[in-house]
C-alpha cells in the first residue's frame, strides 16, 4: 500500500508541478473498509487515490480514483439482494479530495457557485450536464438492499462518463442477470468489482479535457459460496465470472463484438461475458501490466 501510495503521489508531482502539498493530501487508504474486498485483499496492478465510501455514519463500498482522470478506475463493493425502490438522486462530492483535512464523509453538492478546490479536485454536476454522456455508475444502486448504500453510490466518484445506448441497455441488462443470479445461485458474500478501461489514445474527454471518457466498462463477480446444482447456462459462472461492455460504437471489435442486428439504440454497446481469466488478459493487455482482481482469482476454498 506504501508504495502504492507513493508512486501515485510521483504521478502527482508529475501531474501539478505545484509540489507536493497535494501528495501531502493524498493519503486515501483502504484499511477502514477491506471488508468489501475477497479476502480483504483490494485489486492489485491499478495506482490511484483509494476512497472508502462513507456516508451516514457508516462505510458502505470502496472506490480506486484517478485524480488526473476525474472518475473511478474501479468500484468494490459486496452485492445484497434488493428491495424497494431506486432512490431519487441526490448527487454527491468528496470534500476530502478537496481538503486533506476534510473527514471523508461525501457531501450532497451545495449550490452553486462551487468552491474552487471542489471544482479542481473531482468531477462537478456541471461536467456531465448538456453532454452527450449519462452518468454510468460503476457500483449500481441497483445491487443494494439498504436504502443507505444505494444512496452512497449516488457520489461522483463512483460514476463514469456513459453512453444511454450502453447504459440504459446491454450494461443494464448485465447488471439485471447479475443480480439474478447472484440472488438465485449465491448462498453468501458476494464480492463484485466494476471498473473501466481508457481509450489508447487521449482524445475522449468531457468539458475541455476535465472529465476522462472510459472505452470499455468491466466487471467481475466472486461468490465462493455458491449452489452446486446450478442450471446447464449458468455452469462456468461459479465461483468468479466477468464481462466488457462498449461504450463506444466506433471502438474495433477484438474485444468485443457488435451485433449487427440489436436494436438500433443499443446498436454498438454489446457486453461480452468472459471468464476471469480472459478478462485479466484483456486488462493486461490493455492496461499494459499484470491486474489481478480477486486474491487468487478466487479460488479459494473459503
Ligand atoms: C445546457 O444547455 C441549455 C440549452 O442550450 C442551456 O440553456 C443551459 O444553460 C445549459 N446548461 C449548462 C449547465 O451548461
Ligand atoms: C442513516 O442511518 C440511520 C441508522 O442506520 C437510519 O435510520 C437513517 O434512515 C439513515 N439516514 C439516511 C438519510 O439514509
Ligand atoms: C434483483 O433480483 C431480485 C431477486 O431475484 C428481484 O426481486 C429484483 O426485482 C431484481 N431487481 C432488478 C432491478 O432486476
Ligand atoms: C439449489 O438449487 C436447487 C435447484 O434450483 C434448489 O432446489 C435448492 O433448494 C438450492 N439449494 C440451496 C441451498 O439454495
Ligand atoms: C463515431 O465516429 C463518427 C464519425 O467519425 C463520429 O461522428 C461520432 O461522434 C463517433 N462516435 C463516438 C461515440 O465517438
Ligand atoms: C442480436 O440481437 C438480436 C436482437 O436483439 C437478438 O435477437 C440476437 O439474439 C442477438 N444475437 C446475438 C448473437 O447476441
Amino acid at each position: 500500500l506504501l508504495s502504492k501510495m507513493r508512486r501515485s503521489c510521483a504521478l502527482l508531482v508529475l501531474l501539478f508541478a505545484a509540489g507536493c502539498s497535494l501528495c501531502a493530501a493524498d493519503v486515501g487508504d483502504f484499511t477502514p473498509c477491506l471488508q468489501f474486498f475477497y479476502r480483504s485483499w483490494p485489486p492489485k496492478g491499478l495506482a490511484g487515490t483509494p476512497i472508502c465510501q462513507h456516508f451516514n455514519n457508516s462505510y458502505h463500498f470502496a472506490t480506486l480514483y484517478s485524480r488526473p482522470r476525474r472518475t473511478p478506475w474501479f468500484s468494490a463493493y459486496l452485492y445484497t439482494v434488493p428491495a424497494g425502490k431506486r432512490p431519487s438522486a441526490s448527487w454527491k462530492y468528496e470534500p476530502q479530495l478537496a481538503y486533506p483535512q476534510a473527514d471523508g464523509t461525501m457531501k450532497p453538492f451545495p449550490r452553486p457557485p462551487l468552491d474552487q478546490n471542489i471544482v479542481e479536485s473531482q468531477a462537478v454536476e456541471h461536467d456531465y450536464i448538456n453532454s452527450t454522456y449519462s452518468r454510468g455508475h460503476l457500483n449500481p444502486s441497483l445491487h443494494h438492499k439498504s436504502h443507505d448504500t444505494r444512496d452512497a453510490t449516488f457520489t461522483l466518484t463512483n460514476v463514469v462518463p456513459q453512453k444511454t445506448g450502453s447504459n440504459d441497455g446491454p450494461w443494464e441488462f448485465l447488471e439485471q442477470s447479475v443480480n439474478h443470479t447472484l440472488a438465485t445461485y449465491c448462498l453468501k458474500e458476494a464480492y463484485v468489482v466494476t471498473g473501466i478501461i481508457p481509450y489508447q489514445s487521449d482524445d475522449h474527454w468531457l468539458n475541455n479535457h476535465r472529465v476522462a471518457v472510459p472505452e470499455y466498462l468491466w466487471s467481475a463477480y466472486c461468490c465462493p459460496k455458491y449452489n452446486q446444482s446450478l442450471p446447464k447456462e449458468l455452469e462456468n459462472t461459479f465461483p468468479t465470472y466477468a464481462a466488457i461492455g462498449r461504450n463506444d460504437p466506433n471502438s474495433s471489435e477484438e474485444i468485443v463484438p457488435v451485433n449487427k442486428t440489436a436494436k438500433k439504440q443499443f446498436r454498438g454497446y454489446d457486453v461480452r461475458k468472459m471468464s476471469l481469466q480472459t478478462l485479466e488478459m484483456y486488462l493486461k493487455d490493455r492496461l499494459s501490466t499484470v491486474i489481478s482482481v480477486f486474491n487468487e482469482q478466487c479460488s479459494g476454498s473459503d
